[in-house]
């Protein structure tokens, strides 16, 4: 039991602090102090069904209100239970998990070809910086927000600035809050130029029309949805830059991807989702007494699961820091096992609902990255682990040379 506050340690040690935590407690639940309140540390399939059984836990009280300011939005999906969530979580399920991924993919797959075209003989790019660029065009076509691009790529740097601060107090932090106001307030007014219009399938018009008991959402909390899927696609390219540090250092995937196998490319993705740190470790309070492996859970306590412990368990993937996409080929992956982001069933839990368009697209973007002729010159690619969230230093900068055709 770590009797101190643990915040501060959360803030230091980032992505290794509840792993370490739970070592030294011998590997089962760990009973800590967060953000001055009891909490509790579990790992593993069976505390991934703990933590997604219905009735068990509530998000409401539990997410710091940095997190829902920065990250989410005040009066998000992520912060309803119940009945709330289970109306607000089908609008996103149907938007989100259907054809139109196909859609999407291939409209990233040509704004990446443009973009990369001007690429080509001229100085390093960042592909972190692109890559969020790229998305952005094709995800706000995709919504049917009308932007120009000089609104789409600011878009891109809020929506990253809004990921980048949500673990952090300070400039960052900061920086993130105005992102969320700028673009709350520039998307309730699209949000509002939509309800003027006729209702169409168009994910932008989908959310203008939403009814919450028969009302229409307030127009920032309609806004708050639409960035809640605009936001996420685009830090899928933060998994496109560590998906580029992957080929990098073990150039032999670079090859399989350029062969165009779809089942090894889907595997990859899984193996770039399961091998770098994205979200740490998510947090529920819990509503009811519960026992974890002996362990008793008194209702109040904040329980948290840890994603990026369970995501190197070598009990669920052995040698888990080897980085090999094939244990995916071999495999079954069960609803609790693989956990970047979150597990369970996305229709009645709270498991992301993006997974198939963050699959898609990062598959599409690591195969283009793949075929296309590029280095990446002298850099800084180390992530560091104290760092949430995590990126390469230097996030990834390339060359493309000259065609020699
Ligand atoms: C929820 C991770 C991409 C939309 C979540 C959760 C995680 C996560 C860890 C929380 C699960 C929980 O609270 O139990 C990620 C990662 C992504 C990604 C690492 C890669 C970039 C996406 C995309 C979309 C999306 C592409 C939409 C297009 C959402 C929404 C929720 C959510 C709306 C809230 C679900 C709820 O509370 O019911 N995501 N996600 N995410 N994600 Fe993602």
């Amino acid at each position: 039991m770590a009797d101190h506050d643990q915040t501060l340690a959360v803030a230091l040690k980032g992505y290794a602090w509840l792993p370490d935590l739970r070592r030294r407690a011998g590997g089962g639940a760990v009973r800590t102090r967060v953000m001055g309140q009891p909490a509790v540390g579990i790992c593993g399939p069976a505390a991934a069904r703990l933590f997604y059984g219905t009735g068990n836990l509530e998000r409401h009280t539990a997410l710091p209100a940095l997190v829902v300011h920065t990250l989410f939005g005040r009066g998000a999906v992520h912060t309803l239970d119940g009945e709330a969530h289970r109306h607000r979580k089908a609008l996103f399920t149907s938007l989100l998990m259907g054809d139109g991924v196909d859609r999407l993919a291939e409209l990233t797959r040509q704004e990446f070809d443009e973009a990369s075209e001007q690429w080509r003989g001229g100085p390093p790019v960042r592909l972190f910086d692109e890559s969020a660029r790229i998305i952005a065009r094709a995800v706000a076509r995709w919504v049917g927000v009308p932007l120009e691009n000089r609104e789409i790529n600011a878009l891109a740097r809020d929506c990253v600035a809004m990921v980048d601060g949500f673990a952090t107090v300070g400039p960052r932090a900061a920086r993130a809050l105005v992102a969320r106001r700028v673009q709350e307030r520039r998307l309730s007014r699209i949000i509002a130029g939509a309800r003027a219009k006729p209702p169409s399938p168009a994910p932008l018009s989908v959310i203008a029309h939403h009814t919450d008991e028969g009302r229409l959402l307030d127009p920032r909390v309609a806004a708050v949805e639409l960035l809640n899927i605009i936001r996420p696609t685009i830090a899928v390219s933060w998994f496109v830059a560590f998906a580029a540090h992957a080929m990098d250092m073990w150039p032999r995937h670079q090859a399989r991807l350029r062969a165009g196998d779809d089942e090894y490319t889907l595997a990859f993705t899984h193996e770039v989702r399961r091998f770098y740190p994205f979200a740490p470790f998510l947090g529920g309070r819990a509503v009811r007494d519960m026992f974890f492996q002996g362990e008793p859970i008194p209702a109040g306590t904040l329980v948290l699961l840890d994603v990026y412990g369970q995501n190197h368990d070598p009990e669920l993937w052995p040698d888990p820091y080897t980085f090999d996409p094939e244990r995916f080929l071999r495999a079954e992956i069960g609803e609790f096992d693989l956990i970047p982001q979150g597990g369970g069933d996305p229709r009645t839990g709270h498991r992301c609902p993006g997974e198939k368009i963050t699959v898609a697209l990062l598959g599409a973007l690591s195969r283009r990255l793949a075929e296309l002729d590029h280095y990446l010159p002298p850099q800084n690619t180390g992530i560091a682990l104290s760092r949430i969230p995590a990126l390469p230093r230097d996030r990834i900068r390339l060359v493309v040379p000259e065609s020699s055709a």
